[in-house]
This record gives C-alpha cells, structure tokens and sequence, in this order.
C-alpha cells in the first residue's frame, strides 16, 4: 500500500498511541512463565506483540482476548511449556525471537524459530555465544549468526558476561535463561539500556540485584507471581507526535499516557536540547514505570550533537530525530549509533536515502550521520523499506514538506502502531 501526505495546515490536539511495545511483550513472556493467571491491560496492537502471543500459545499458553487492547495470560509455571508442533514465527519482531532465545534455550524439548526477511537477515550470534556459554545447544544459519534458529534446550548454568553492545534484547534474553540456571547470572552492559524486564521481573518475584551497569539475577525454586500489567503508552509512538509538533509551524499537541523511564526519555532531552518548547506534566507511576503525559508547541530548533550513552536511551526514535535536525538550524550530529544499521532496515542508510529524496542535506558515518538544517522539505515520492518507524518517519517529514509527500509500502505501520494514520488524520483535521 502506498501513503499520500500533504502539507497540513495546523497539528492541534491530542493523542493516545499504543501500549508500549516492550513493555507488553515482556508482560505476555513474564506472566507465561507464572503460575496462575494475569490480566495485561492496554497491550499494544502491532503485529509484533501478536508474534508474542502466537508462539507462546504455540508452546502452551493459553492467552485470551478479555476487551480491546486486554489480555488474560493463563502462566503455565516454569516448566509447564510444551514442544511447539511447528516452528515458531517471530514475523518482523526482534524482541519477540530473542527473547525467546533465552526461555527456548532452557526448554527440555526442541524449537524452531523463524521470522520474516528482515528478521532472518539480522544477528543473531550476539545471543548465541553467551547461552552456549551457559550450557545451551543453539544452531543457527550462516555460521550460527542468522535465524533460522535450531534450540535444543536443557540445563544451563550461570555466568559472567559482559555485553559487546547496550542492548536491552540481549541482557533480557540473558537474564529469562538466567531465571532457569543453576547458579547467579551477572550482566553488564558498556551503558544503560531500556530496564523493563528488571523491573517486571522484581515485581514478579524474581531476586535482581543491580549495581551501575551490571545486574546480577540469583535464581529463586519458587514460580514467578502472576502480576496484572497496565501498560503505559509507547514513547517510541509518542516520538512521531512530538517531533512533528516541534517542527510544524502551527501545532499544538498533547500527548497522553506516555511511559518516562528513564532509559527511554533520551528523544526529550534531544528535543529540549534543541530548544523544542516541550512540557511534561501529570507525573504519575503505573505498575513500577513513571508514565506523563507531554506537551509540544512550534518553535524554532537548532542543531545538537547526539553520542555515547544516550544513544541506547533514544535508539529507536533516531529517524524521527533526524526529521527534527533536517528542519533545525546548523549541523546535528548523531555518532556511536551503530546498532541502527541491524534493525528492522539499515536505518542508517535507508533514512539518509529517504530524506535526501525530500531534500534533507545529509551524510552516512558509518555509526551515524550528519545532518544540515535547510530551510524547508519539499514532498517527493519516497519507500518505508518495510520498516515501521522510516515509515512513520517519513509521515513526519511529508507533513511539512512543501506538496505531496507518497511513502510506498505504507501498511508496515501496523507492527507497532496500527491506528497511525488514523490518529495523523485526525490531528491534521482539527
Ligand atoms: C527493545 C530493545 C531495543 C530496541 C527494540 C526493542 C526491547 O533493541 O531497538 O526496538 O524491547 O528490548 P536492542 O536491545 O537490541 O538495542
């Protein structure tokens, strides 16, 4: 399907997005591993959270819709999972196959797991090393780097390890298979990534302990606690509202019931830091997360340098970013950004591709890029290369850009925000 977008006069309103992606994800494996049943409310819609469900009910879970974006998860207990008849489809969804790496790897039975093109293509090695440290059996295509995955699961130990990258996935794989070994797991990452499987899990029951960078997981005999989940809306979503609301000229947004852990606000710090006149008010906790909601008006924005540590606090809103440096004044700067080169697209390249279509005045780094403010976008004919956020990205910029802006393979919104264009519609129509 392809999108067209015209230049939108005012942006006014507000906007719920979705339940947080990584939140739901982590509630729908957490509570399977339980003993007894949980309530999972405000889950998010994508398709990626569907690949969840469908291969935990795959291996034994039974997950039944209760209303609109609620779930009941009936947990089967540590050891209740059963060998799936067929392989496991993880569809586009990275959390969803590492993840499951981890809980797979110390199943007593075989699994399968398998994803789309983008997913087969992206590493997988990163998560097979450590648990064959800790005893697993994991093969894997291309040299044990890509999906497909063969798991045969079974006793695993504890270990040490250190991260290569700040990567939430691979510290929540680690710390699922952690859950089943003898002995204490201790990871530590070269900087903070997202939290929310130590904060679930603690609040499930399980004994964490953190200290800087490292967190060290002692596995407990006793079963997880069912734990009901109210999941706050989706930063990474709220990420597209707040950039266009900072560089149209006539907008005024609220965005409501946005998680603000702390390892995910790096998008508000980079936007305050560009001068975005951005408010977050209604400060609240649900479920062990800090959730706001956040206000954005127009305002002029100048350039700013994005590396190191925050990098992995924003890594997923960086094309989103990219439309706000297009539009600000000087020269923006993104470095140490690597990791987004093997996301659902190289977006690294595909989002210097795509705006450069739109007139964006920007260079590859091979860990970023750099980008220089112009004065105004103009619309173009440009592709989402599949990917979700470049897709929604380039929805941003077309807002804005002079004339008509078509995204070609539009559709791929519904991974992870399936009421877009729904919501785009009516904040341009007020
Ligand atoms: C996620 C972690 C991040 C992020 C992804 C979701 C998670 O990936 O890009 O969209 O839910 O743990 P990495 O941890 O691999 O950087």
């Amino acid at each position: 399907m392809e999108k067209r977008i015209k230049k939108c006069h005012t942006l006014h309103g507000e906007v719920v997005p979705p339940g947080d992606k990584s939140i739901s994800h982590r509630a729908i494996i957490f509570n399977s591993m339980a003993a007894g049943e949980a309530r999972v409310s405000n889950v998010s819609p994508g398709d990626d959270c569907l690949s969840t469900i469908a291969c935990m009910r795959a291996l034994g879970v039974e997950i039944s819709p209760l209303a609109p974006s609620v779930i009941k998860v009936k947990g089967v207990g540590k050891q209740g999972f059963r060998e799936a008849e067929d392989v496991l489809d993880a569809g586009n969804s990275g959390t969803t196959m590492r993840l499951l790496t981890g809980l797979l790897a110390a199943q007593p039975f075989l699994s399968i797991l398998t994803g789309d093109e983008s997913l087969r293509s992206r590493p997988m090695d990163r998560f097979i090393v450590p648990l064959r440290l800790m005893g697993a059996e994991i093969w894997g295509r291309k040299g044990d780097s890509v999906a497909p995955l063969a798991i045969r699961g079974g006793r695993l130990k504890g270990i040490e390890y250190r991260l290569p990258v700040a990567s939430a996935q691979l510290k929540s794989a680690l710390l699922i298979a952690a859950l089943f070994a003898q002995g204490s797991t201790t990871v530590e990452e070269p900087a903070p990534s997202r939290d929310h499987t130590e904060r679930l899990l603690q609040s499930m029951g399980a004994h964490l302990e953190k200290e800087g960078c490292k967190v060290t997981l002692f596995p407990n005999p006793a079963p997880l606690t069912p734990t009901d989940v109210n999941v706050p809306g989706d930063i990474s979503s709220a990420a597209f509202w707040l950039v266009a609301g900072a560089v149209h000229p006539n907008a005024s947004i609220r965005v409501l019931n946005i998680g603000v852990n702390e390892t995910r606000i790096g998008i508000l710090e980079v936007l305050q830091a560009m001068g975005a006149r951005l408010e977050v008010e209604n400060e609240r906790s649900e479920g062990g997360e800090p959730v706001a909601d956040i206000r954005i008006e127009s305002g002029p924005l100048v350039a700013t340098c994005i590396e190191g540590e925050i990098i992995p606090r924003l890594i997923d809103e960086i094309p989103v970013i990219a439309v706000a440096a297009c539009l600000a004044k000087g020269t923006t700067v993104i470095r140490d950004a690597a990791e987004l080169r093997v996301k659902e697209s190289d977006r690294i390249s595909a989002t210097v591709q795509e705006l450069s279509k739109l007139g964006a005045r920007m260079e590859e780094l091979p860990d970023g890029m750099v980008i220089h403010g112009v004065e105004r976008l103009r619309g173009a004919r440009c592709d989402s290369h599949q990917d979700h956020r470049l897709a929604m990205t380039l929805a941003m910029a077309g807002l804005v850009a002079e004339g008509e802006t078509i995204i070609e393979h539009a559709d791929v919104v519904g991974v992870s925000y399936p009421g877009f264009w729904q919501d785009l519609e009516a904040l341009s129509a007020q």
